[in-house]
């Protein structure tokens, strides 16, 4: 066979097992693997010896280009893909969301406007139901144009998104019903507004700071929320997907709906797996205000131990970067800071650095938890999170112990402040293809921005897997 491109003498790491072998590409597809892959006068040869070769990274919770918190989130879909890219991603799923009067076909075509033109790698959304009355009947239209997962929040009424549990179970009774999953941001807004307003006070804003979002933030204020919508999926039989969990309790409460045969699938960030609420303190305390907000090292190692054990089966970023000036518009009021992080230029960095170098999951889990579970279960897989022949040829490469120190100023996100500015992390993408196409080469993104492709979908949910 005559091959365009032969990833060389690689390790090459799938969920069940690692081999050396060789990857031959023909135009975007994996197209052989096996060993000394010959006979290809021409082909380019990309050297992987003494490299892990890996699925490209599916970062399936992004938020680029959002208008939130009175602001607009500073990654748009050129300086975000650049840092998927960086960081070995090749595939990312941002979120559709219905403003005024949009249907849920107009949030679609906004978000595909965002994308088109400037995405270097591939890309679909989540479609939002703000709406319920509104959207209920606009649903199985969105599955009919290629949109299979939806998303519901349970809190964020000020910000006109917030879901009742009427939507949310009557959401759930149709993705039963055409086979698709329901994306859910858990947390109890009624007893989340009282503590709010209970510390909203300007002696105790004094006082404590950006650690009062901690503070009114307790766990119960997801686990409960989690426990609610895990209910009414058990009742419907319609799939559940627990995003951004942030808590031990509610790794607890998957693992026993998981148990009992709900069909609920969770979500973790690399954010919640390496940073605790002990960052509130410092100066820069508010540039760590995320929501749901990172949290204690108890919930840290429990989060770690669900994915090695298997009832979190996705990592993601939730990246929402905003910069340091508009993290000042705090100005000492935690309930005005822009909530989120950048996360996509890291999130396989540290993963790898922090559970797979430190032992706590396995190289195999990474790219289960990173590439192909996370295309399972979002409707992608085998075209994304696979080495197989006739899969789209995305993958990473990447050096097993080879670190770089993360530093803002050199990174590709709009950033200007990283959540882990100064630490050593490996896993950097050496090289990273998106179908066929070399995107990184040597550590720098070289891809054209505008190639990426929006990606329709059939299906959704381990179920449908
Ligand atoms: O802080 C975050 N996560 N911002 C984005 C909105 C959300 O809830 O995912
Ligand atoms: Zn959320
Ligand atoms: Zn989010």
């Amino acid at each position: 066979m005559q091959f365009d491109t032969i990833v060389r003498g690689g390790n090459v790491v799938t969920p069940t097992g690692t081999s050396k072998t060789d990857i031959g590409i023909v135009g975007e597809k994996i197209a052989a693997i096996g060993p000394d892959l010959n006979g290809s006068p021409g082909a380019k040869i990309i050297d992987a010896s003494g490299h892990h070769v890996i699925p490209g990274v599916l970062d399936v919770h992004v938020h680029l280009e959002l208008p939130f918190c009175g602001t607009t989130s500073s990654d748009d879909y050129r300086s975000g893909t650049r840092a998927g890219a960086r960081g070995g991603v090749t595939t990312l799923i941002d979120f559709a969301i219905p403003y005024a009067g949009d249907s849920l076909n107009d949030a679609a075509d906004n978000w595909m406007k965002k994308a088109e033109g400037k995405a270097m790698i591939d890309y679909t959304f989540h479609i939002c139901i703000t709406r319920w009355n509104e959207h209920k009947d606009q649903i199985k239209g969105m599955v009919d144009r290629g949109f299979t997962t939806f998303k519901e929040f349970m809190i964020y009424k000020s910000e006109g998104w917030q879901s009742d549990d009427k939507a949310l179970f009557g959401t759930l009774e149709k993705m039963k019903e055409y086979g698709t999953m329901l994306l859910v941001h858990c947390e109890s807004a009624d007893v989340l507004d009282e503590l709010i307003s209970r510390y909203h006070t300007p002696e105790l804003m004094k006082q404590h700071g950006a650690t009062l979002h901690a503070i009114t933030r307790p766990n119960f204020v997801e686990a409960e929320a989690i426990q609610r919508v895990i209910m009414w999926s058990e009742a419907t039989g319609g799939q559940l997907y627990i995003v951004h969990m942030s808590t031990k309790e509610g790794a607890d409460i998957v693992k026993a709906a998981q148990k009992r045969g709900v069909p609920v699938v969770a979500e973790t960030c690399a954010q919640y797996l390496v940073l605790d609420d002990s960052k509130f303190e410092g100066e820069d305390g508010h540039l760590f205000a995320c929501c749901p907000q990172i949290k204690k090292p108890d919930d840290i190692d429990r989060l770690w131990k669900g994915l090695k054990d298997g009832e979190v089966s996705v990592v993601s970023t939730d990246t929402c970067t905003f910069t340091r000036e508009q993290k000042a518009m705090w100005e000492g009021d935690w309930t005005k800071i822009p909530m989120g992080m950048p996360g996509l230029e890291t999130l396989m960095p540290v993963v790898y650095t922090h559970g797979v170098l430190k032992k706590r999951i396995s190289l195999e889990d990474m790219v289960s938890k990173l590439c192909t579970t996370p295309a399972k279960v979002m409707g992608l897989y085998p075209r994304k999170g696979a080495i197989e022949v006739g899969a789209d040829a995305d993958l990473a490469i990447i050096h097993p112990t080879l670190s770089h120190c993360v530093d803002c100023a050199t990174m590709e996100t709009n950033a200007d402040w990283s959540p882990y500015q100064g630490w050593n992390l490996a896993g950097f993408s050496r090289t990273t293809i998106s179908r066929g196409d070399v995107i990184v080469d040597d550590y720098a993104v070289v891809g054209r921005e505008g190639r990426g492709q929006w990606l329709p979908r059939t299906r959704a949910g381990l179920q449908s897997a």
